[in-house]
């Protein structure tokens, strides 16, 4: 893959909270159960990071805490060196950080070119603009035929892309993918990491990528961080993760 030679290493990523996107000591407590314990992660520009762990681990919750949907009981999220602290998810969206959700969140009756097309507008971009750069990205991702189509109409794996393309529309400095595989057969993944493994010099963004499928995220990421019971049992390489005995026995009878 193209470009991960040119990005810092599991060791030497910069832990600076003026770079990329920083997680330092973060805790989320639902009463009695602390659904993040003082977890820390780093996602540099442009980096493809994976956040892996089994059900009930975190992975939504952070990814909550990082679009403003879930204040952290503890801990800080610097993005480009700006402390988050107080942000909604209003101004983590205009800040540059984009998701997508587990379940589309798509306007049903309109069609797919206008799911695209509103973002840009209201973006305030130019009608003509907004149309030509969202065609643009839904030949990018494959679905331009059906541009014409009432959203609620696509299947569920072509919905999945058009809410990746609806959170790239806006320009993010990060992206945030929670399972976006998830209900796909195995071509329609690979299909999608194609894909997802563009992003960074298409769209010069950082993707952060949820996912359980572990042939997905061992082809595209360039580090992994693995969470289990709300901590951090390891961050590295695919290769290093792969490797790792404490994973290996997190993920015991896992399909790997
Ligand atoms: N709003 C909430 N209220 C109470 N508990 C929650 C809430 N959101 C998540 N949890 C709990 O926090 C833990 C982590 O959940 P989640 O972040 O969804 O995990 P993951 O995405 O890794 O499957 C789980 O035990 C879950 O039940
Ligand atoms: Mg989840």
């Amino acid at each position: 893959m193209g470009g991960l030679s040119s990005l810092p290493s599991a060791n030497e990523a910069a832990t600076s909270a003026a770079h990329g996107l920083v997680v330092r000591n973060v805790t989320v407590r639902f009463q009695a159960l602390a659904a993040i314990s003082d977890v820390s992660l780093h996602v540099s520009d442009r980096e493809i990071f994976g956040l892996i762990g089994p059900n009930g681990a975190g992975k939504t919750t952070l990814v909550n805490c990082l679009t403003g949907f879930q204040t952290p009981t503890g801990g800080a999220i610097y993005l480009h060196g700006l402390d988050t602290v107080g942000w909604r998810a209003d101004r983590f969206r205009l800040a540059g950080i984009a998701r997508t959700f587990q379940a589309g969140r798509l306007f049903n009756n309109l069609s797919v070119l206008e799911n695209v097309e509103v973002t840009g507008l209201g973006l305030g971009l130019a009608r003509n603009a907004a149309r030509a750069a969202s065609y643009e990205l839904l030949e990018w991702i494959g679905i331009a035929d059906m541009a014409s189509v009432a959203a609620g109409a696509l299947a569920y794996t072509d919905q999945r892309r058009l809410s990746i393309v609806r959170a790239l529309t806006v320009a993010p400095k990060f992206i945030l993918l929670d399972e976006p595989a998830a209900g796909m057969s195995d071509a329609e993944a690979d299909e999608l990491v194609h894909h997802i493994a563009e992003i960074p010099d298409r769209f010069g963004c950082g993707v952060l990528l949820i996912e359980h499928n572990m042939h997905v995220v061992m082809s595209i990421c360039h580090r992994v961080q693995v969470l289990d019971g709300g901590k951090t049992l390891a961050v590295g390489t695919p290769d290093e993760i792969k490797r790792h005995e404490g994973v290996l026995a997190a993920y015991l009878g896992m399909e790997a």
